[in-house]
């Protein structure tokens, strides 16, 4: 499998096995086999790495009462896993109104919707209209003919190593091989890709300092510069689309999101952002976009926006793309689910009242602090880099040559869960942490010294 952003857990290799024969017991043996047989199989997925009891606040609990502190949570429990007031909101509202057929409108819908549509104000400075989908890659689906609906061209241009989601649409703008081509076969045409930023491994052969911060002066965005020259040759894209953190993860270098948005804005091309993960305060910031000034013209969003109890995703537009209401653009049949919304309604009232998008700041800052640290004092960490609570270590086998070390990242992220703290690799050497937005410090530091003392022992 090439090396990707979505990895996970990679079945097959030595140490998952190693893993699994000493900490499974008989009865999670006995379920990942059914679970195995049932299900079909796909890349990091099905069959899994062991099987799940429990789920609460930070804490995942096996079936052999094994607890793990989730820093991966699939970045859908910002509030941690079954918040209390969302399972309320949830369990009141299905005695209230459980579904909504679409030719009727639930007030929790609607009150979302207006919510999230002020939301959209507050980044962009103009007024949002949306569409509810069950998922994020649905939502990506909908932007796009958006896109396509409001420009008359077809065009995206997106990002190699990006994810986008699975869907046919979705799967065209990513950039990982694993959604991608193959026997999958061909994807939408027209979806155009350059190589994103990533200072610490820039496609354009610029270095790094020390710290993994890029030297502007030289460099001049040439990651940017390649976005605006494609959009300028190709001069028809309906839409960039583009996650404006990467997951891997990689922030964008100062003034490159505002360079593509002059770009776009040059060329008639749409700016769509991404947000999933990164949206709902995750970075520190409501939307990621907030850190470079960006004023995206459509904003997707999902994964914890259904407070990581129910699956909701939206498509937030400037309001004056409001230009096609012939076509179905979206027409799920969840779409306004009163009980996923009054979820969502919850989640955005708990990070309001509790101020977790500062806290995932706060908390950010001072892990970053620890894993500059770390990286001063192990070899095999490359690069840290992150924001907020989305943080990455890069693993390297030479701190000059930066081959990834992709089987000790593999050793590390075994022996952190044997400890109890889970996390996923990305890229296949890049070991990164997104914990929820209400981890503590003293949680984060517990987290932390686990996988410090993991590393240490790489060392040795
Ligand atoms: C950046 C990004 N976009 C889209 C998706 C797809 O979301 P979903 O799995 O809800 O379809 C994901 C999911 O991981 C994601 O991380």
């Amino acid at each position: 499998m090439k090396p990707s952003q979505s990895e996970g857990d990679v079945n097959g290799t030595p140490e998952r096995a190693a893993w699994q024969a000493a900490h499974l017991d008989d009865a999670g043996r006995a379920l990942l086999a059914r679970d195995a047989a049932v299900f079909l199989h796909q890349s990091v997925s099905t069959p899994c790495l062991a099987p799940i009891a429990r789920a609460e606040g930070l804490w995942i609990e096996d079936l052999a009462g094994r607890r793990y502190l989730d820093f991966h949570g699939n970045n859908v429990h910002h509030l941690g896993h079954g918040h209390p007031e969302v399972l309320a909101a949830v369990k009141r509202q299905l005695d209230e109104l459980s579904f909504a057929p679409r030719r009727f409108a639930p007030l929790r819908a609607v009150e979302l919707a207006e919510a999230l549509s002020e939301r959209f104000r507050a980044l962009t400075g103009q007024p949002g209209r949306l569409l509810f989908t069950t998922g994020g890659s649905d939502a990506v689906e909908v932007a796009i003919k958006l896109a396509r609906a409001a420009t008359g061209r077809f065009k995206t241009l997106s990002f190699w190593d990006s994810f986008h989601g699975a869907g046919f649409g979705a799967s065209s703008v990513g950039g990982e091989s694993l959604f991608r081509g193959g026997r999958l076969g061909p994807l939408l045409p027209g979806s155009e890709h350059v190589a994103p930023f990533g200072c610490y491994r820039c496609p354009y052969g610029h270095p790094v300092d020390a710290d993994g911060q890029p030297d502007l002066e030289r460099c001049r965005l040439a990651c940017a510069s390649m976005v605006r020259y494609v959009l300028e040759r190709e001069g028809d894209v309906a839409a960039v689309v583009a996650e404006p953190a990467r997951a891997v993860p990689y922030v964008p270098p100062p003034g490159y999101w505002q360079a593509v948005q002059d770009a776009c804005r040059a060329h008639g091309t749409l700016l769509v952002f991404d947000e999933i993960p990164t949206g709902l305060g995750k970075t520190g910031r409501f939307f990621a976009a907030e850190h470079d000034g960006a004023k995206p013209d459509i904003v997707v969003l999902g994964k914890a926006l259904g407070g990581g109890v129910l699956p909701l995703a939206a498509c937030i537009a400037r309001a004056d793309l409001n230009v096609a209401g012939e076509y179905a653009l979206g027409h799920y049949t969840h779409e306004k689910n009163p009980v996923s919304a009054a979820a969502a309604l919850a989640t955005l009232a708990v990070i309001e009242r509790e101020g977790l998008v500062e806290n995932a700041a706060r908390v950010g800052v001072l892990a970053l602090e620890r894993l500059h640290e770390m990286k001063r004092r192990h070899a095999l960490v490359g690069d840290v880099r992150g924001r907020g609570l989305l943080l990455g270590l890069e693993l390297v086998e030479d701190r000059d040559g930066k081959r990834p070390a992709r089987a000790a990242a593999e050793r590390v992220l075994y022996r952190a869960l044997s400890r109890g703290l889970s996390f996923k690799t990305t890229m296949g050497n890049v070991l990164t942490l997104t914990p929820p937005l209400v981890t503590t410090p003293g949680q984060m530091h517990a987290a932390l010294d686990i996988l410090d003392a993991c590393l240490a022992e790489e060392s040795c």
